[in-house]
């Protein structure tokens, strides 16, 4: 078998609504189908460059708050920012955001981030806003299992 590929998730939450999403996107990335994937999750808090280095392809996630991803992620995306630029040009990313109503400052204020490292965003983002909806879950999941057998799959 080749050498894995390695997925690294990457996300904060507050009072644990993102954490239902991490959790169904970690479900999907570590679906049985999916044989030759290394997932590693980190808090935003705790995740370093190193972490970032090391992975094939990311997955954020960021509750909105005032306007903006979480400070955590802002956070991260400050200590790892110089160290992996022009290092990770073109890998593979895709993002899920949980809001109170809006959303959009989350979407936005990370692809203006991460536009300056390179990498790719291939999948669309997933937002979950307003009153928590568990049937989004899947999507999350889904999101989770696609980057993976995608990476896998060389497709990414
Ligand atoms: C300090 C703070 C600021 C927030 N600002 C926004 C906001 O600007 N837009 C929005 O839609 N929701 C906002 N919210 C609501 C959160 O996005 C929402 O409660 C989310 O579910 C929190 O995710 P978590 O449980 O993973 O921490 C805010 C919540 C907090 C605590």
């Amino acid at each position: 078998m080749p050498d894995p590929r390695k997925l690294l998730i990457v996300y904060h939450s507050q009072s644990g609504s993102t954490s239902r999403m991490a959790e169904a996107v970690i479900r999907g990335a570590s679906h049985d189908d999916i044989e030759n994937v290394e997932v590693r999750v980190r808090d935003a808090l705790e995740a370093t460059p190193d972490d970032v280095l090391w992975a094939d392809g990311y997955i954020f996630g960021t509750p909105e708050n005032f306007g903006y991803m979480s400070g955590a992620l802002k956070y991260f995306l400050d200590r790892i920012y110089y160290p992996c630029l022009d290092q990770i040009g073109g890998r593979p990313y895709a993002l899920f955001v949980r809001a109170g109503n809006d959303g959009s400052g989350a979407l936005s204020s990370v692809s203006r981030i991460v536009k300056g490292l390179a990498i790719r965003e291939v999948q669309e983002p997933i937002l979950i806003a307003g009153e928590f909806d568990a049937a989004r879950l899947a999507e999350c999941e889904e999101l989770g299992m696609a980057m993976a057998a995608g990476l896998e799959a060389g497709i990414f």
